[in-house]
């Protein structure tokens, strides 16, 4: 039984909240797991009775689900919140080809619009099994994991994440109609034409998988609606005229969206450590006067290449910024093991060094390009910057609008694509700009520079409120709320 006023929850997600490693020593360390969906749910681990369930993802994931038989163990967060994490090995080539195959460069470049429709994609023999014997097996796998701790605590509310598992919820539906079913999808939702990339089988069956839970969650209004209109539309799903649900095989499913948001105390207390304050040290010390930052995972979605393009437009028009205004780019490597995304790597250097070979001279370096994670630098570097440039193709929500906002001490203007999810919800206090448009973004970042000192206050001002007053707390609440509503 669940402690009194706890929820229980089974949370699902391919990334867990904690991920294991040898140290040095041959010790078996743990590891906060990382991104944006793990540091948000976190929040659910102090308030709520969770069971997390995750794929083990390196070797000593799966030596730990090994040792633990495959069942759930007891585990601690940081905070010392206790939880149960069940660690799922997948077969290694079914992994791989659920992850590195269907997954990233297939379902993730649908949802955020990535394919260069003349050229890709290519559905092919590869990705057709990669489906059948990738994706559908680690979805059965995950399924499989979901119905045993059911059995366990049979009135769970089962809540899944992302676009690693859009088969699994129907595959639990199947075997256990009253399940309480939640989904929250942290990308965009592509508009219907556009899931026509794939085959009419694969839609449907990720259509009819998320519509077989009780609740769907985005981030944004615009990815909810486009969720709706495209359940109707390939699975002749109906929905409501309000836009909140839709009806699909005989049930009713709730649809909402709600912008993800940050642990602001906890995110504050982490800019107060020692490692960020020697990291900041060095970045006052080699600062150009203006700083232009950006900071990303290297993924094609996130529009590097045209973002050092447009700031070397700006500099090609404004030879007075040459010498005081930089461009410091914090990137993030990511997938590497998936062609698209080593190409796009390339890419991007060859657009930052292009920029630094015109523009650069002695002294100055226009784009500093630093590959690499450092949690204690990107913390430095959002207290530092003047404009930061958040210009995404297409992004879910994008959380380091709201991050960089919170922690800058310089009234830092934001950049922001009108294709980011947190566009709904910060457009008025930023620059908005067109992805694609380079001459727009290279005089937005020339306006974000010009701008007279009290309108950055008060932007930036309006950005903390909102962050401050829907916190990443409040959000937790509304999913809360709504598998509640949806599920009861
Ligand atoms: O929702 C997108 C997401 O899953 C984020 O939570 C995370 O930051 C990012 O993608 C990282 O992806 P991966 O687990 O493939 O590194």
């Amino acid at each position: 039984m669940a402690a009194a006023g706890r929820r229980q929850l089974i949370v699902v997600s391919n990334r867990g909240p904690a991920s294991f490693v040898r140290d040095e020593r041959g010790e078996r360390v743990t590891r906060r797991g990382s991104g944006g969906l793990v540091n948000a749910l976190r929040g659910l681990l102090s308030h709520e009775e969770v069971t997390w369930i995750a794929s083990a993802i390196g070797d000593e994931d799966r030596a730990v689900a090994g040792e633990a038989g495959g069942d759930a163990f007891d585990e601690r967060a940081g905070d010392g919140s206790a939880y149960r994490l069940r660690l799922v090995a997948h077969d290694r080539e079914a992994y791989d080809r659920y992850y590195n195959v269907v997954a990233n460069p297939t379902l993730w470049f649908v949802q955020h619009y990535l394919w260069a429709l003349a050229r890709t994609p290519d559905i092919d023999e590869r990705v057709m099994e990669a489906w059948e014997t990738g994706y559908v097996e680690v979805n059965r796998a995950f399924a499989a994991a979901v119905l045993a701790e059911l059995d366990r605590a049979p009135g769970s509310v089962v809540f899944f994440h992302d676009y690693h598992l859009y088969l699994a919820p129907r595959m639990v539906r199947d075997a256990r109609p009253e399940a309480r079913l939640g989904h929250f999808v942290h990308i965009p939702w592509a508009q219907p034409d556009y899931w026509r990339t794939l085959p009419d089988s694969m839609r449907r069956a990720i259509h009819d998988g998320l519509l077989a839970n009780d609740v769907v969650g985005f981030h944004a209004r615009r990815w909810r609606c486009n969720f709706l209109a495209s359940a109707e539309e390939l699975v002749g799903a109906r929905p409501s005229p309000e836009l909140d649900s839709v009806e699909y095989g005989g049930r009713r499913i709730l649809v909402t969206s709600h912008p993800i948001s940050v642990d602001v105390a906890g995110f504050l207390r982490l800019a107060g450590h020692d490692a960020v304050a020697a990291a900041e040290r060095e970045l006052v010390a080699t600062r150009p006067e203006r700083l232009v930052l950006r900071v990303d995972r290297t993924d094609p979605s996130k529009n590097v290449v045209r973002g050092f393009r447009a700031f070397g437009l700006y500099l090609a028009q404004h030879p007075e910024a040459h010498g005081r205004v930089g461009m410091l780019a914090l990137l993030d490597p990511s997938r590497q093991d998936i062609d698209e995304y080593v190409e796009y790597l390339e890419a991007l250097k060859a657009a930052a060094a292009a920029v630094n070979d015109r523009f650069g001279r002695d002294g100055w370096l226009p784009i500093d390009l630093r590959i690499r994670d450092d949690f204690a630098e990107t913390l430095a570097a959002y207290k530092q910057y003047d404009v930061l440039l958040v210009n995404a193709v297409y992004d879910g929500l994008n959380l380091v609008a709201k991050e960089a906002s919170l922690l800058n001490e310089r009234d830092g203007v934001l950049v922001l694509s009108e294709n980011a999810g947190v566009h709904e919800e910060l457009a008025e206090w930023a620059l908005t700009v067109n992805p694609f448009d380079l001459v727009g973004q290279a005089a937005a970042l020339h306006e974000a520079l010009e701008l007279p000192a009290e309108e950055r206050r008060a932007r930036i001002d309006g950005i903390r409120r909102r962050v401050v007053e829907y916190d990443v707390a409040a959000w937790l609440s509304d999913q809360l709320a709504d598998l509640e509503a949806g599920t009861g």
